[in-house]
């Protein structure tokens, strides 16, 4: 959600925390501020708005310091305002910090803390009341580090918190829990903290991700961290193999448009050293035997959003080829339900993030219960992928547009190849029924480049219907989630009415919508569900609705009943989602852009949904 940076060393301390806070801002971005510490001056700028408009802020009111903390807020407690944005600092000015998440006993402590307060609280935020309480603990104790243990052990709630101090000069203190949190030295000997590897990239490609109850102490000497009970540790640095290309826009005006158009080598990676010579082998990352696999009955996919669209793609792959009694749901229903599961299940936990807070929650149920728990994530120290038994990692490099695309991509690859994998130990599956699938994933790149080559009539088909404002999407079958997926992306970057439907359920209530204004979007490849679709897409046009259609080349059944057709290359079809997403990703890029909407950090959204 909120994005934070803090940085210690030679460089200007407010370009550095700026632009990690640029490379946030996809976390959440309705105020942003920083904090700069010229002993033992701490100077704080803030203001509501986009880092951009920070930027004009402090050209006006200039700061400088050695060192320094910054943050892009995701408003939760209290409305976005400039008091309500972060650093806050205690009452008497004597630290600021920077926080990611939410304290949710904090109505409790500010109570405690009314006796003895030496001023009001400005904002009506949770921090300020947790700046005041580590202030009097610090106090107090007299050492930082003991202090943070006493926080850590007062707070309940999920919290990342950077530390500053005029009493701790020359040093930034981190504690986390339950949100994320690195850490990284660079060779120049600056050190460095964030919410998130992108921040920190510029500098380092060796980072510590801290554990629940891990505090550092990050100082122009290195880090040191301790566990929540005040016991030093050694941490090892995970290296991140990402670089700083990857977090620019590459000449493209949008990070969503640069992340669409990577989907072909997003595919490629997802299958190297995966799939070779006709056949898949999943081995090196998962360590299962055919013994373990054949105690699985059940496979519960577990995910959020686009992720749980990707889970329900794969779910129709893996429902043909393989024996599991599946079950596929969203994160934030399956943590409160009573589901049977436990040594005989294999759970599959989809996040690109690796950090959403639902998908951990169901995950850390699943694992309680004793199933066999994989990760199946972009980001390869995330919490979740710390937590799991085994990992499957999307290596789609990082992602910056909020609206989720390549991930998208990545995900439907890995779980592609572990259907396969997964039929192939349960003996399910024929070499040339591997060798079938396997060709046709390796051509799937080559398929879906043709088909981003070809963005001009979408571009066009967005501009004509710029004013519409309401959508149906529909699909069947594997297309269904598909649908599902398109009408998200509509709706999440151009905040136009987007509704999907599985195509049979149209006659059962959202027919009742249709009228010249309000265009159909069906995905209809030549698939064995094809003239049932086609029958549909009749009956919008009986109601007048322009139908905007993705088929399969060569498919001219369409012709003279759809007002407009993109079509995509022919593939089997239970590979058809790789191909026909595209289209609609690049439908919805154009039509926010008409629209003139802020693609890449879209209103409301966050990147990564760290609380409940
Ligand atoms: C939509 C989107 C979200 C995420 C969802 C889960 O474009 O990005 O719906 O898919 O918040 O996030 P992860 O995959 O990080 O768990």
């Amino acid at each position: 959600m909120c994005g934070i940076v803090g940085y210690i060393g030679g460089r200007n301390v407010k370009d550095v925390l700026i632009n990690g806070m640029r490379s946030l801002e996809y976390r959440g971005y309705d105020s942003a501020g920083v904090a700069l510490m010229d002993a033992p001056e701490l100077h704080i700028v803030k203001g509501v708005g986009k880092v951009a408009d920070l930027e004009r802020i402090l050209e006006d009111h200039p700061v400088s310091g050695s060192q320094g903390i910054g943050h892009t807020r995701w408003a939760t407690h209290g409305g976005v305002t400039e008091v309500n944005a972060h650093p806050h600092s205690d009452l008497s000015s004597s630290l600021v910090l920077v926080h990611n998440g939410i304290v949710e006993n904090y109505r409790e402590i500010r109570r405690e803390l009314a006796e003895g307060a030496c001023g009001d609280y400005k904002s009506e935020t949770d921090t300020e009341v947790v700046a005041e309480l580590l202030s009097r603990l610090y106090s107090a104790r007299g050492c930082m580090v003991e202090a943070l243990v006493e926080l850590y052990a007062r707070l309940s709630g999920s919290f990342a918190l950077v530390i500053m101090a005029r009493e701790a000069p020359g040093k930034i203190y981190c504690l986390r829990k339950g949100s994320p949190l690195v850490v990284g030295t660079s060779p120049k000997g600056e050190t460095l903290c964030a919410s998130d590897v992108p921040a920190i990239l510029p500098y380092t490609q060796d980072v510590v991700y801290l554990d629940d109850g891990d505090i550092a102490e990050l100082s122009s000497e290195g880090i040191l961290f301790w566990n929540a009970s005040g016991e030093m540790l050694e941490k090892i640095p995970t290296h991140i193999d990402w670089d700083v290309t990857m977090v620019d826009k590459g000449g493209y005006p949008h990070f969503m448009l640069k992340e669409i158009n990577e989907q072909g080598a997003v595919l490629r990676n997802s299958m190297a050293k995966r799939l070779a010579e006709g056949t898949v082998d999943l081995s090196a990352e998962l360590p299962w035997t055919k013994k373990d696999v054949a105690s699985w009955k059940r496979l519960h996919i577990v995910a959020c959003g686009t992720s749980y669209y990707a889970a329900l793609v794969a779910e129709r792959f893996l429902e043909t080829i393989t024996d599991f009694d599946i079950r596929v749901d969203v994160a934030s229903e399956y943590r409160y339900r009573n589901i049977p599961l436990g040594p005989d299940t294999l759970a599959v936990f989809v996040s690109q993030s690796g950090e959403t807070a639902d998908t951990l929650a169901a995950e850390r149920i699943a694992r309680e219960k004793g199933a066999r728990c994989l990760a199946v994530t972009n980001v390869i120290g995330s919490t979740i992928a710390r937590e799991v038994h085994d990992v499957l990692q999307l290596k789609a490099g990082p992602e910056i547009g909020v609206a989720a695309t390549k991930t998208f991509m990545g995900q439907m690859a890995v779980l592609y190849l572990l259907a396969i994998h997964l039929a192939k130990m349960q003996g399910k599956l024929t070499p040339e029924q591997e060798k079938k699938y396997c060709d046709e994933l390796t051509a799937l790149p080559y398929k879906l480049e043709s088909v981003l080559l070809r963005q001009e009539s979408l571009q066009e088909t967005a501009m004509l219907y710029n004013e519409a404002r309401d959508f149906l999407f529909l699909g069947r079958g594997i297309s269904y989630p598909v649908a599902l997926e398109g009408a998200l992306k509509l709706k999440e970057i151009s905040y136009v009415h987007a509704e999907a439907y599985a195509a049979g359920e149209m006659k059962h209530g959202p027919i009742a919508l249709l009228d010249p204004r309000v265009p159909v979007v069906v995905i209809s490849p030549k698939d064995g569900l094809h003239e049932k679709t086609f029958s549909n897409i009749l009956e919008a046009k009986a109601r007048k609705s322009p139908v905007i259609a993705i088929a399969t080349e060569g498919d001219d059944s369409l012709d003279g009943t759809a007002d407009h057709i993109f079509f995509v290359p022919e593939t089997l079809d239970q590979f058809t989602p790789f191909l026909t997403v595209a289209p609609l990703q690049l439908f919805s890029y154009f039509f926010a852009r008409f629209l003139g909407c802020h693609i890449d950090q879209p209103r409301n959204l966050a990147k990564s949904v760290t609380v409940e």
